[in-house]
């Protein structure tokens, strides 16, 4: 049987789409996935909480969950704890709901894109630093040199590339950490942030790899694109199939991808 993920992001908790969030639960109750992997955003303003119900969610699911954190996931009305331990309060999240996952057909590679300060404005844009992008790669060239045949999912909040046909990418670093996770092996980056769902053959410098996106679970929809989350079926070798859910109240329902 191939490894059946479900993709969520921005839940965004505090701002969360109850009905949304209830979809999901009921079709990882039925489906039982291997896996949920949330790409960020998990809070609106890292409350405690925020927090506390982002962890009563997460651990009544019954399924692994494995987390990275988005921009709106540090503190926010706390400028000194943002600014000496920014992670403090995910990280207790993580500790208490997410194990990491790996299977027979596919590994997940973390990509910190999340940064606590920036020298530009807004702050909520995404930042790809050597020090988050050289262990991502080195996890997949590693892989690679042993001859792993799983596929590689590199998992991040915020998209590395912008929009097709903009010159613009809003992630600083974005299309040198595309190209660099391409060219060591990656199969595909999984991310949120936009509230917009995507699945893209993107290249960069001659490096290919899938760029997948999902949309968000909260209230703060954007371009009219309704809440859903994604379904990612993963073999060995770089097959992947993903699916879109809507899960907006009246919304329930299947679109391709
Ligand atoms: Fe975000």
């Amino acid at each position: 049987m191939p490894t059946r993920l479900f993709h969520i992001s921005d839940v965004h908790f505090g701002v969360e789409d109850p009905a949304a969030l209830a979809a999901v639960a009921e079709a990882i109750a039925l489906e039982k996935p291997d896996a949920l992997v949330c790409t960020g955003d998990l809070t609106q303003r890292a409350k405690h909480s925020e927090y506390a119900a982002a962890r009563d969610w997460f651990s009544a699911l019954g399924v692994p969950v494995v987390l990275e954190p988005g921009n709106h996931d540090m503190p926010y009305y706390n400028p000194w704890e943002r600014f000496t331990d920014p992670f403090r309060r995910y990280n207790a999240l993580r500790a208490a709901v997410a194990d990491g996952f790996e299977s027979a057909d596919v590994v997940l590679v973390p990509l910190r894109t999340t940064v606590r300060a920036q020298t530009r404005f807004p702050w909520s844009d995404g930042v790809v630093k050597p020090a988050a992008l050289s262990p991502a790669v080195a996890a997949i060239r590693a892989l690679k040199d042993a001859g792993d045949p799983r596929t590689i999912i590199v998992i991040a909040h915020h998209p590395l590339l912008g929009d097709e046909g903009k010159p613009q990418n809003p992630t600083i670093g974005g299309d040198a950490a595309f190209a660099a996770l391409a060219a060591a092996g990656a199969d595909a980056v999984i991310s949120g942030h936009v509230h917009i769902p995507f699945d893209q053959h993107r290249s960069v410098g001659g490096h290919a790899m899938r760029m997948i996106g999902t949309g968000t679970l909260s209230t703060r929809l954007r371009q009219d694109s309704p809440a859903c989350w994604r379904v990612i079926t993963c073999e060995p070798g770089g097959v992947i199939a993903t699916e879109l859910r809507l899960a907006g109240a009246g919304l329930g329902g299947v679109q391709a991808a």
